[in-house]
């Protein structure tokens, strides 16, 4: 009795002094004593296990080139787990110095080419895919996926990102996450919130009204985590309506513990924000890639009562969930062989289905009539443009591709599909792209740039070339190609086509049509260029978008006809740039001087303070507001080149039947949709919803509210496809009442094969529904905003 009585004054003393589990530690963590766990930890121990243990850039690290890991504590069982970007595959050096191996994981496809095929189906594979490799290549933890709003065409990480749609961005993330975390993996959707613009993102204040920040920002993110409650969040470098999104205490906790019920665990943006403590506060669980200076800080603030230990405690116990879900933690055995040859086939199937197919015949307006010159009938092939022989696979930057084993050549792909590809062609532009490079790079290309290499200026032809050309070949393709990514954004100049290219298109397609031959272009970009100022000029107009290591098969694919096109535009493709409201508001023309200045984290924080804010730089206001990408065109009437959700495909659909039901605020609303053409094809079925009296109203004109994909269907086939809106689904976000919002009336449900074309409609009417939520994340100036 004595000895346990001493023993016990004995734990009561080290409890005191904070080194008690040092002498008396025997547990391990495990998924029932988390709270134990919390309890018996240091106050330095916690300390560390909030913050990330450095980047892991060299090679002495586990895993050279990931993004991170995090806090092991060994005598309490929690083991370092790893992690990387990026939602277009695991990114890591594929050489290590003290191994004989290769690693190479898959280049899977661009997130806007996963967004074109409006499939929760392909998402969630391509998901599971990096999900798979993640675990099987000893990590834990990938850092996807992106999916900040499309607000603006130039934003440098469009490519990363989905869509200007929250619906769509919500539903393709949740199936990503999904499968990621099928495989034991956890996701990381990201960057939470508002990080629209890439120009001095580390600084740079998104400035909104409760309203679109609800309607159309948070949006993407609450769909995504109430259909797949992901592990992880990341928060955004940029500050939103005031402070930093990292160390925002509304967003974080207000809006998505509280009122969303997420449960998972944030981690900052590497290096993003500028108080640790505020940023623990603030719900913000673990800071990457962590520093020193962050640990005496929130060392300090813990011993002082400014940070309190049940914050603390709270940030710990969240990151401990996670660690208990991961492989790392669970002693998986990985292999380092992922099946790579079952994830190329869904790069290539996601890929193909990723195309869209813009134009297809000369006298063809967007949609009907006019010869179709796709699929290719002729067997021979001249490939025109510089991208047709450097093909980009996806973006620049830390979520861009640059790890890729290979990338199947457009050449490659042509062939491999039984095409003929001019050879002459080959050999002169093999010559012009390394006479270029050698101008672009006088001293070799950097081995490593965030920045997106510069590209070749484009040729023109003598008339031999042209003339030989012609003569084998029954078809011109022209490849035009836009990479951007991490860090800057897009200028208004790389949105419309450089000199070369006017001239090569103009060239192209005149000897060609002199001749009784067509030309196709296909797009190989990251986010929309100009096509109304030349389309005319040529025959066919592909999107293929930027489809990861099998790009030229799949390319090949559509244009054989082995693959019926079915992707559809993910965002609109405007007329010029300007012709968007949110481009008045957006960093379109920021000098180079000043752009390379900012370039990767934005200004200098102590250097921001001191300056007078700049417009579009240092603060940017979303005046156009709720009005978005389609919800701008299609509710102010103004004209696109094509508009979101539009496709072409080789066969045609028809819809019938379409009915709708209603039950205890759930309406499901059914359409026949049957192959009225002559290929096999499957077919995006889009609804849309119009609220009564949307003008008057302040309302967009019609919003996407749910999509479906059909199953492959035959010449002749139909098939029934249900899609389901409930009354709150419809809800606005009422200001005045800080309350979701649907007001009772008569609404009009339509089904559409893009924002513009409307194929079948019927209306139904809909109850009043309230649901009030916190007055939170007001803006802190007076925004002068868009109204219809
Ligand atoms: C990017 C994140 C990325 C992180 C870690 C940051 O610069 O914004 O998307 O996950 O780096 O590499």
């Amino acid at each position: 009795m004595k000895k346990i009585k001493l023993c016990l004054m004995l734990a009561g003393t080290f409890l005191g002094s904070g080194l008690h589990m040092s002498v008396f530690a025997q547990v391990k963590l495990s998924a029932t004593n988390i709270d134990e766990i919390v309890q018996t930890m240091t106050l330095e121990e916690k300390c560390h296990l909030v913050l990330g243990c450095g980047m892991h850039f060299n090679d002495e690290a586990k895993f050279p080139g990931t993004a991170g890991s995090t806090y092991a504590i060994a005598r309490l069982g929690i083991p370092e787990t790893y992690c990387a970007d990026s939602q277009q595959g695991l990114r890591m050096d594929h050489h290590r110095d003290w191994d004989h191996r290769d690693y190479y994981p898959t280049d899977f496809v661009a997130s806007m080419t996963l967004a074109s095929t409006w499939d929760r189906e392909a998402a969630y594979k391509v998901g599971q895919g990096i999900g798979n490799e993640v675990k099987e290549f000893g990590l834990d933890w990938i850092l996807s996926p992106s999916m900040n709003l499309i607000r603006d065409a130039l934003c440098g990480r469009n490519h990363e990102y989905y869509s200007e749609d929250p619906y769509l961005s919500g539903m393709i993330a949740a199936g990503y996450v999904n499968g990621v975390q099928s495989e034991g993996t956890a996701a990381c959707p990201k960057h939470f919130i508002a990080n629209n613009q890439e120009t001095n993102r580390s600084n740079n204040i998104s400035q909104m009204s409760q309203r679109a920040l609800r309607e159309i920002y948070l949006k993407a993110f609450e769909i995504m985590v109430k259909e797949s409650n992901p592990w992880t969040i990341m928060t955004s470098y940029n500050k939103l309506n005031g402070p930093y999104a990292v160390q925002n205490h509304e967003l974080l906790t207000t809006i998505v513990r509280d009122e969303w019920g997420w449960k998972g665990m944030y981690v900052s943006d590497w290096g993003g924000g500028d108080n640790a403590v505020a940023a623990m506060q603030a719900g913000n669980d673990m800071l990457q890639p962590g520093s020193d200076m962050q640990y005496q800080t929130i060392l300090a603030a813990a011993k002082n009562g400014q940070l309190s230990m049940e914050v603390l405690d709270a940030n710990v116990k969240r990151i401990l969930e996670y660690v208990v879900k991961t492989h790392n933690f669970r002693g998986y055995a990985y292999t380092n062989t992922p099946d790579l040859k079952a994830h190329a086939q869904v790069v290539r199937e996601v890929g193909a289905d990723g195309i869209v197919l813009l134009k297809n015949g000369r006298s063809s307006s967007a949609s009907e009539g006019g010869e179709k010159l796709l699929p290719l009938k002729g067997k021979r092939v001249a490939l025109f443009g510089c991208t047709s022989y450097d093909w980009i696979s996806g973006g620049s930057g830390f979520g861009g591709t640059t790890v890729g084993h290979y990338t199947v050549s457009l050449v490659e792909g042509m062939r491999s599909a039984g095409y003929e590809v001019c050879k002459p062609l080959i050999g002169i532009y093999k010559k012009h792209i390394a006479g270029e490079q050698k101008r672009l790079y006088p001293n070799g290309r950097p081995q490593f740039s965030l920045m997106p290499p510069a590209r070749a200026e484009e040729k023109l032809f003598s008339n031999e070339e042209l003339a030989s050309a012609i003569d084998g070949s029954d078809v011109a393709i022209i490849s035009l190609g836009r990479k951007s990514g991490e860090a800057a954004d897009r200028s208004e100049a790389d949105f419309y086509l450089k000199d070369g290219e006017k001239a090569l298109i103009k060239q192209i397609s005149e000897a060609y049509h002199a001749q009784g031959k067509q030309v196709v272009v296909l797009l190989d970009i990251c986010s929309p260029i100009d096509v109304a100022s030349w389309q005319d000029q040529v025959d066919a107009l592909v999107c293929t978008w930027q489809g990861g290591q099998e790009s030229g098969f799949a390319v090949a694919d559509v244009l054989s006809g082995k693959v019926t096109p079915s992707g559809k535009l993910p965002m609109t493709f405007q007329i010029k740039y300007g012709d968007a409201y949110a481009d008045k508001n957006f960093p379109s023309n920021v000098d180079d001087k000043t752009l390379g200045a900012m370039f990767m984290w934005g200004r200098n924080k102590d250097d921001a303070k001191k300056r007078e804010p700049q417009k579009n730089i240092d603060f940017t206001n979303y005046e156009e507001d709720i009005y978005v990408g389609y919800r701008y065109f299609d509710s102010f009437d103004k004209p696109v080149a094509y508009p979101f959700g539009f496709g072409l495909s080789y066969t045609s659909f028809d819809y019938g039947n379409m009915r709708v039901s209603e039950k205890n605020g759930i309406f499901t609303i059914k359409v026949d949709v049957k192959n009225t053409g002559d290929y096999a094809g499957r077919n995006v079925v889009e609804l849309f919803v119009a609220a009564p009296d949307s003008k008057k109203a302040n309302k967009p004109a019609k919003e996407l509210r749910n999509f479906a994909k059909t199953r492959l269907l035959q010449p002749g086939e139909n098939e029934t496809v249900t899609m389901t809106v409930s009354t709150a689904d419809l809800a606005s976000f009422n200001e005045k009442l800080s309350a979701w919002k649907t007001d009772a009336g008569l609404y009009t449900f339509m089904i559409c094969s893009s924002a513009s074309d409307v194929e079948a409609k019927a209306t139904a009417k809909v109850k009043a529904y309230t649901h009030k939520v916190n007055n939170v994340l007001k803006p802190n100036v007076k925004l002068n905003l868009l109204h219809r």
